[in-house]
């Protein structure tokens, strides 16, 4: 069903100026995983796999024990962050053979004690940066190195837009990456786990204000307002209905639960809220938590 159209957009001269980098939605690469090389932490029990394109992914599977839900979660919100110009990993529609699975006894998942078998199928697959051995990936950084990561403050705002307007009801979560032993520039940064946007498997949206702060603040010193999160916010205020639709043509029925229909619910409401965002930005700074001390 076509997403309705609840106000004109802003000029095009606004939409010109607001337009991101990417001109269409690709298609999700596809890949066949021909290897399990290691469990990662984390909910939903992910695990790296090598795949038949030579790279590695962080692949979250169907059955996971938190929700399919989140493998569409992942696809979508990974694509809407790429789409306003964020750092995302690649991703990919990673099939894993019956017979993978019946080969690497370590592709379980541990539930309460209990051992389950990881279902084959089509799942959800996160690039892993670089190679490992020659590539550094952390979770955390000390604030030191931290203020060195390239964009620093723009890509921590332009989270924190994509963050309220998804719902994004878990802690806001990236991975730091540079080449070993490589001096001088610091770490680049991907936006990863996006599997509670939309709040789960329940697809909707429980705003709340405390919510998707990064832990360390020093990240959103630079904030002053609402100018701070540019071009983000217009950027997700300008998408059209037809961008929406779009963004969620390839994702598989079978990672959207029962009601696969509420896809395009769930798009609609994207569409409905993109508004709100700066509202809920300045919902953000009123708590008292304070999280942009500068702002002007
Ligand atoms: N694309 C990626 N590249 C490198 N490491 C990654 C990538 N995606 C995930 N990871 C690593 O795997 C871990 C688990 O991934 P993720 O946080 O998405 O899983 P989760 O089960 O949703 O975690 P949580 O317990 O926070 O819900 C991350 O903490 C990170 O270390
Ligand atoms: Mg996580």
């Amino acid at each position: 069903m076509p997403i309705r159209r609840t106000s004109q957009s802003s000029g095009a001269a606004a939409r010109e100026e607001s337009r991101p980098p990417e001109s269409a939605w690709p298609r999700a690469r596809r890949v066949m995983a021909i290897e399990f090389v290691r469990r990662m932490r984390g909910a939903s029990q992910p695990f790296l796999m090598r795949c038949d394109d030579s790279r590695l992914y962080v692949v979250k599977f169907r059955n996971n024990p938190q929700h399919a839900r989140v493998l569409a979660n992942e696809m979508l919100a990974g694509r809407l962050a790429r789409r306003l110009g964020l750092p995302v990993p690649d991703r990919a529609l990673v099939e894993v053979s019956p017979e993978l699975i019946t080969a690497s006894a370590l592709l379980r998942f541990e539930l309460g004690g209990q051992s389950v078998r990881c279902d084959p199928g089509i799942q959800f697959g996160s690039c892993f940066p670089g190679a490992p051995g020659r590539t550094l990936v952390v979770d955390f950084l000390p604030d030191r190195l931290l203020r060195r990561v390239e964009n620093l403050a723009s890509i921590f705002l332009g989270a924190f837009a994509l963050d309220k307007w998804t719902c994004n009801c878990d802690g806001r979560q990236i991975v730091f990456h540079r080449e070993a032993g490589q001096e001088g520039p610091g770490y680049a940064a991907f936006l990863i786990d996006h599997g509670f946007c939309f709040n789960d498997g329940e697809w909707n949206f429980p705003d709340s204000p405390i919510r998707s702060l990064y832990p360390r603040r020093m990240v959103y010193e630079s904030v002053r307002g609402l100018r701070s999160f540019e071009p983000y916010l217009s950027r997700i205020e300008n998408l059209e209905p037809e961008e929406l639709e779009d963004s969620v043509r390839d994702i598989p029925t079978e990672w959207c639960g029962e009601e696969t229909e509420q896809l395009s619910r769930l798009v609609e409401r994207l569409y409905e809220r993109r508004r709100r965002v700066r509202q809920l930005i300045i919902d953000a700074k009123n708590t008292t938590l304070r999280p942009f001390p500068n702002w002007e």
